[in-house]
């Protein structure tokens, strides 16, 4: 395919899963995958630091906070990402980090601290992905017996938001003044407090760190039901998703664009990232190879754990694995309810078994798999083509994958025009090409100040005469 000079301005938005030992429940066991690379920094440092020098914009760090003893490999075992990015934060430059924390799970007024010392730590690089969690254990480790139904989450996670948001805003960027001679710190008119009290929160403020370089980190979302996607198109700078193939990317990504729009916000501003796990090859030969090579670590039992989890961990092995696939009724409308619903749309109109629907959904896609020209290809149609912004990718193999995209396929991405040799800017919002945004406090007390300024003119006109 020939470079596009209309692609030149516009870059795609690559993000890198640091996912360990891997997203499933057999690729742990891979030829060069590091068994213990979940817990292992050094490990994370060198895909960290790789994804850095190919131009990747974001490192981005999955999580939850429930686990059974059916939870893959990597979920049973792995680093808390606020922490794990606080390191990375120190061993790299430029590249985003994107951690993942559950709104469901957390106090804001905490969130907001940890978000504001992680841009402070790696001058402007951090990024929240606001999750609702859907297993319904995670409450159990949090002191409440029942999880809170679908929709509250999201109703909790945008008042969550707002709070996070609005203590963000709590010093104004020159609020601290650190004068030696003057004996003057601060400026306590330039701090402010929060006094929020709402439906699931109150908190007071202000927050006990200034503004951060970016002064509002970049917020990331997920939520693929109603409720999600009207959450995502309404707060969120970039939105993953699940697309298999072009055409159901591209009719994704333009019906949130179309709902990023009607919420009044800008849609060349709001990232559409679909999940992608590419597998590059020196040959097409070797790519097919190594797909196979994973879906053989796909056996049955492990298709039905996958399948299980979207589901809140539902035992799938009580059904018979030929028969057609079960009738759940409402399993997993509580749970991931836009993931459950295709899952069963697609077993209804395909007329699939349970094995066949397990296999369908665990093993590894055909999307993206091949020569570095066929995977570039590929990534150029859905880039130019309206379903998607860029990217995040997950390692289809355990360390191999991205070694091998990044001396494959980076090269020609970057020959194309379609990723930037190095990112330009030391902010992950610079390098998206979003602005930072005004303080809100500093906004207001501008407006009152000049709307006082008649009064004050008049009544010093008073004194005068
Ligand atoms: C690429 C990608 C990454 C995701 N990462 C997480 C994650 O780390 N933790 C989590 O709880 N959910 C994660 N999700 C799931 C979403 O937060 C969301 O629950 C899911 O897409 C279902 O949407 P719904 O909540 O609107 O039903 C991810 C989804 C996608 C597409």
């Amino acid at each position: 395919m020939a470079q596009n000079p209309s692609t030149q301005a516009r870059t795609l938005k690559l993000g890198f899963v640091l996912h360990g030992v891997g997203a499933g429940w057999g690729d742990w066991r891979y030829e060069t995958a590091v068994t213990d690379a979940s817990v292992n920094f050094g490990f994370y440092k060198a895909q960290a630091q790789l994804a850095e020098q190919a131009g990747f914009e974001f490192l981005f760090v999955a999580d939850s906070v429930h686990i059974t003893p059916r939870s893959s490999p990597h979920y049973l075992n792995r680093f808390e990402p606020i922490t794990i990015l606080s390191a990375l934060a120190a061993v790299t430059e430029r590249i985003g980090l994107v951690a993942t924390v559950t709104a469901s799970y957390s106090e804001p007024f905490t969130v907001a601290r940890q978000f504001a010392s992680l841009d402070h730590i790696s001058g402007g690089r951090a990024g929240w992905n606001v999750v609702t969690s859907w297993l319904d254990g995670s409450a159990r480790n949090y002191g409440r017996e029942e999880h809170y139904a679908h929709d509250v989450r999201y109703r909790l996670a945008g008042e969550h938001l707002d709070v996070v948001q609005g203590l963000w805003d709590s010093w104004e960027d020159d609020a601290l003044v650190r004068d030696k001679t003057s004996g003057q710190f601060f400026d306590e008119k330039k701090l402010h407090k929060l006094d929020h009290k709402g439906e699931f929160f109150q908190v007071e403020g202000p927050l006990n760190i200034s503004r951060s370089p970016q002064g509002q980190p970049v917020i990331f979302q997920a939520g693929a039901s109603e409720d999600g996607k009207a959450f995502a198109s309404a707060r969120a700078d970039a939105i993953f998703f699940h697309g298999d193939t072009f055409e159901e990317a591209r009719a994704y990504a333009q019906e949130v664009k179309g709902r990023v729009a009607a919420a009044g916000r800008n849609p060349d501003q709001v990232f559409l990232l679909p999940g992608i796990r590419p597998i590059v090859g020196r040959t097409a030969e070797e790519a097919e190879a190594k797909f196979e090579a994973l879906a053989a670590l796909v056996p049955i039992e492990n298709a039905l754990a996958a399948l299980a989890r979207p589901f809140n961990d539902h035992d799938f092995r009580q059904y018979p694995l030929d028969a057609p696939f079960p009738d759940l009724g409402e399993l997993g409308r509580n749970s991931q309810a836009s993931a459950t619903d295709r899952i069963k749309q697609h077993a209804r109109e395909h007329q699939l078994t349970l094995r066949e629907v397990a296999q369908w959904f665990a093993r590894p896609k055909r999307s993206f798999v091949g020569t570095a020209e066929q995977v570039v290809d590929e990534i150029q149609r859905w880039f130019e083509g309206g379903a998607a912004d860029g990217f995040v990718f997950f390692e289809a193999l355990p360390n191999d994958s991205l070694k091998q995209f990044v001396a494959l396929a980076v090269p020609l991405l970057q020959a194309r025009g379609l990723l930037r040799p190095a990112l330009p800017h030391t902010t992950f919002r610079a390098n998206l090409g979003l602005t930072v945004p005004e303080n809100r406090n500093t906004v207001a007390r501008t407006a009152i100040a000049q709307a006082a300024q008649p009064a004050v003119a008049k009544a010093r006109e008073a004194a005068t005469v």
